[in-house]
């Protein structure tokens, strides 16, 4: 049989970090010494109290309410509130299966074209298109360690032209690791507020900074148009408990009652279990923080680890500040893979998955052009567990250290290297 489908749905493929996981991981299984810079998912175990309140609450089996369990709501905006400083109430926030599905529903209810930053994580170009939205991509520069800027973001509002805008900006950022200053937020916030653009502020690496500066958000300096989501997935380390929260001021509450309608005749609500779990971790966060900070520091000895690594290999990348992404680009090498034949990012993360046995994503999956050899590597292919029960302080990290607990980090640099000097 073949069926009829929805058209909107032919054009989409599964989603690229889903794949390359599964290709990866299949590789592996038949024996080969993969190092997996490709999926984006965190290696430390979920925090004990967090896994103990899931255990404790399993009998919990009543369905929520849509919006979720009215104390988690609490929790949530509290913790916002001391966190970062927003002025949500409990009633500003929605539960949801993971912010991606809450980030697919908002850009469902909204009219207008989707804005998209490029490069940018990998699924709101297919959430917008199935929704069968246009998608208004801005390029940034690597010049300008692809960073949105306010005459950037201008010129795309202006040749919108009069619709309704919504921008989707993500900080800290996959795939780049960039941190947003306080006065580039400002900046764009201005531009925000002149073109009256609804804003999802998309901060799921929210507690995962390592600059000199704080965290900074449109919600605090443009709270009229700014959703903020985030979840449990990043800096919690539980991806797989699929919870995730949006924050929507009181100026867009229309916007809420109809997410509240979607919800309920979608999802109805988040499994009642995960949702206890979640207000551990939201509550209860002074207990969380011990382990929060001690990941965001070996993400930081990691990700400038791999950094110094790629610039001292001629590769081009900015330095993350962020989130456990870099995006290196191999524009350096850019002959020699044309001998090779190899003219696109996608050609080139095939061959460094077969010839060289690293697993990273095209730059192409992030919108970047084709041709633009740049590659999204996710930092995490460590043994969370171990090294968090080990670690020394980046002050401390030993060349044993490295080989014994964190093996597949420089193991990846070796293999990248290897590529290149296969390349002549
Ligand atoms: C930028 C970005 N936003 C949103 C998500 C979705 O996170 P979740 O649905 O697990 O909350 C991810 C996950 O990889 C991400 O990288």
């Amino acid at each position: 049989m073949r069926p009829a489908l929805n058209p909107l749905v032919l054009s989409l493929k599964e989603s690229a970090t889903l794949a390359i996981n599964l290709k990866a991981l299949e590789l592996r299984r038949k024996g080969k010494d993969i190092v997996h810079f490709g999926f984006g998912q965190s290696p430390f175990p979920v925090p004990e109290m967090i896994q103990a309140a899931l255990r404790d609450n399993a009998d919990k089996k009543d369905y929520l309410p849509t919006q979720g369990l009215p104390e988690l709501c609490e929790a949530v905006s509290e913790f916002y509130k001391t966190e970062f400083g927003y002025d949500f109430k409990p009633s500003d926030v929605c539960v949801g299966p993971g912010s991606k599905e809450l980030i697919f529903q908002i850009i469902y209810l909204m009219e207008g074209p989707l804005l998209v930053p490029v490069p940018s994580w990998v699924s709101y170009g297919p959430q917008a298109a199935l929704r069968g939205k246009e998608i208004i991509p801005i390029p940034t520069s690597r010049e300008n360690k692809y960073r949105l800027t306010p005459e950037l973001l201008d010129r795309a509002c202006y040749s919108a032209g009069q619709s309704q805008k919504l921008l989707i900006f993500n900080n800290p950022n996959n795939p780049t690791g960039a941190l947003y200053h306080e006065n580039e937020i400002k900046e764009l916030a201005e531009i925000c507020r002149a073109y009256q653009v609804i804003v999802i502020s998309d901060e799921i690496y929210a507690m995962i900074d390592f600059d000199e500066w704080p965290m900074s958000s449109l919600a605090t300096f443009y709270p009229e148009g700014t959703i903020v989501s985030g979840g449990l997935s990043k800096s919690f380390a539980a991806g797989g408990y699929r919870l995730g929260v949006v924050l929507i001021p009181d100026s867009l509450e229309l916007m809420m009652s109809a997410l509240k309608s979607v919800v309920s005749e979608t999802f109805s609500a988040v499994s009642a279990p995960v949702q206890y779990a979640a207000l551990k971790a939201y509550g209860d966060f002074e207990k969380v923080r011990p382990f929060v900070e001690k990941t965001t520091d070996i993400y930081e000895y990691v990700m400038n680890f791999l950094h110094k690594r790629f610039v001292d290999m001629g590769l081009n990348c900015p330095k993350p500040a962020g989130s456990f992404y870099l995006f290196p680009d191999f524009e350096n090498f850019k002959e020699q893979l044309r001998e090779r034949g190899i003219i696109t990012s996608g050609a080139m993360t095939n061959a460094l998955l077969a010839e060289s046995s690293i697993a990273v994503l095209p730059g192409s999956d992030f919108y970047m052009p084709a041709t633009s050899l740049s590659v999204r590597v996710a930092a995490v292919d460590f043994d969370g567990a171990r090294v968090m029960e080990s670690w020394p302080g980046a002050d401390h990290v030993t060349e044993k250290y490295l080989r014994e607990f964190l093996p597949k980090i420089e193991q990846g640099c070796e293999y990248i290297e290897g590529f290149l000097s296969g390349l002549g």
